[in-house]
């Protein structure tokens, strides 16, 4: 089972992309919405294919070359401890040398099994 990771191209892979998000169910589908699609297109997003199968995706932002923000990896439920979550991270490693990457975490022991240093935590501001 081979997995190539490419960059996203967008008209192309948009409703494959959807569909892996609409079988997460609700807690994903706020990215279901038309404003994802603009974000999708203006970010570092990466895809992950099995033939042709679209089974996984990185969604990152470029903070003016300061750092590189993780904000989204997702991996079909269907393919997952096959390493395509690492490989979608590794990709981002070989793109971008020079820069320090940073991932916001929804599953810090994820993190840490890759071997990742845990730095601050998240707080959302009122
Ligand atoms: C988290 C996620 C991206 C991992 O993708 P994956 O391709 O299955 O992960 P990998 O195959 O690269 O896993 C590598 C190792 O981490 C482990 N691992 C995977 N998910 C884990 C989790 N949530 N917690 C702890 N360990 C985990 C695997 O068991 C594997 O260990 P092994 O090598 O001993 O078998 C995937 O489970 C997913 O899409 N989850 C739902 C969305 C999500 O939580 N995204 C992250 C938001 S920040």
């Amino acid at each position: 089972m081979e997995v190539i990771i490419k960059k996203y191209e967008h008209l192309e892979q948009y409703n494959q992309l959807m569909e892996l998000i609409k079988s997460e169910g609700e807690e994903w589908e706020a990215y279901l919405k038309p404003k994802y699609k603009t974000a999708l297109q203006n970010s570092i997003t990466y895809v992950a294919y099995i033939g042709n199968k679209l089974c996984g995706y990185s969604r990152s932002v470029n903070d003016n070359d300061l750092y590189i923000w993780i904000v989204d990896l997702l991996v079909d439920k269907n393919h997952r401890g096959n390493a395509i979550g690492e490989k979608l991270m590794q990709c981002l490693v070989k793109d971008f040398p020079a820069q320090d990457i940073l991932v916001m975490s929804d599953v810090d022991e994820y993190y840490t099994k890759l071997g990742y240093d845990k730095e601050g935590s998240i707080f959302l501001v009122k």
